[in-house]
């Protein structure tokens, strides 16, 4: 199994009660319990994972950087002005921003990301079914990628 980070960030724990015409009934652990089902058939070992603290996000991007994860990431607010999660995203290899609203078709303030230039992709405004979509991605393409990188070891050894 391949092991992928799910990212969220602040205020995405309150799905289900926060502003449920623009993010849906879905709860947090409704999220997270659909996911891990996801990830399963497709051989993805899922951890998902939220904080509304910047340097335990940071901390988990650190960690998928060292660890050569692949991450889907909801950077939420700090999407729009955090240059430390930035600079974070830009150390992991591969990276899918997921927003589960439209950001382009609200406050102008939503338009802009500091986080997209260092993602493989984004994907705004298809709901829940962003994370889907970024984890099947990351199935179809890292999962030989990485047993090819895994039998190059071998022969190198
Ligand atoms: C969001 C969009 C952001 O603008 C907002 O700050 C969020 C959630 C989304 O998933 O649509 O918290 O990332």
């Amino acid at each position: 199994m391949l092991k992928v980070l799910v990212l969220n960030g602040p205020n995405l724990g309150r799905l289900g009660r926060r502003e449920p015409a623009i993010y849906g009934r879905a709860t947090y652990d409704d999220l997270k319990a659909h996911l891990i089902g996801t990830g399963a058939p497709l051989g993805l070992d899922v951890d998902v994972r939220q904080s509304d603290s910047e340097a335990e996000m940071l901390s988990w991007l650190h960690e998928a950087a060292d660890g050569q994860i692949p991450v889907v990431l909801n950077p939420a607010a700090w999407t729009h002005y955090s240059i430390a999660v930035a600079d974070a995203v830009a150390q992991v290899p591969v990276v899918i921003e997921v927003h589960i609203s439209n950001v382009h078709a609200r406050e102008p303030f939503r338009r802009h990301s500091v986080v997209s230039p260092y993602v493989l992709g984004v994907i705004t405004g298809l709901g829940l079914g962003g994370y889907d979509l970024a984890l099947t991605h990351i199935a179809a393409t890292q999962i030989a990628a990485d047993a090819a990188s895994a039998t190059e070891g071998d022969s190198t050894s």
